[in-house]
């Protein structure tokens, strides 16, 4: 028996798969950009003002951009965890995964 589908059967077809996966890519987009939002948003309230555009007003020679510290996300913690000379502490930045891997990606982009 041959199965005969109709040309507008397959068009419907055609449109939900494309509907279905670009919902899905849409979904994982936004994802990716609040991420990257929440980031940026940490370090424009934590950060910026003694490290504007990545760089350091207190001491030019340590910069944000670049820093070795950032080689990973464990380096970076551990900076953070204890930071030198005028740089703060911020417990709930590095308490929290998901605020410390936001600012880690954020930091990682400045250039
Ligand atoms: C009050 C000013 C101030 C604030 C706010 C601040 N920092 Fe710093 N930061 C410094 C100073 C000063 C140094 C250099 C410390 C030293 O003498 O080694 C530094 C160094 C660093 C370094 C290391 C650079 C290197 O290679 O040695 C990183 C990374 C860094 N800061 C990230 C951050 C992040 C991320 C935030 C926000 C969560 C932040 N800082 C907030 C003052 C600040």
């Amino acid at each position: 028996m041959i199965l005969k589908v109709k040309p507008t059967g397959f068009l419907i077809v055609i449109l939900v798969i494309t509907m279905v996966s670009l919902s899905v890519i849409r979904a994982v987009h936004a994802e990716s950009r609040d991420n990257f939002t929440l980031g940026e948003r940490i370090f424009k309230s934590h950060c910026s003002s003694c490290h504007p555009l990545g760089l350091n007003v207190h001491n030019s020679k340590k910069p944000v951009k670049g820093s070795k510290t950032l080689v990973t996300l464990a380096t970076f913690k551990n900076y953070l965890s204890n930071p030198m000379g005028h740089m703060p502490y911020y417990p709930h930045v590095i308490e929290s995964e998901d605020m410390l891997k936001a600012l880690y990606q954020y930091v990682k982009t400045i250039k």
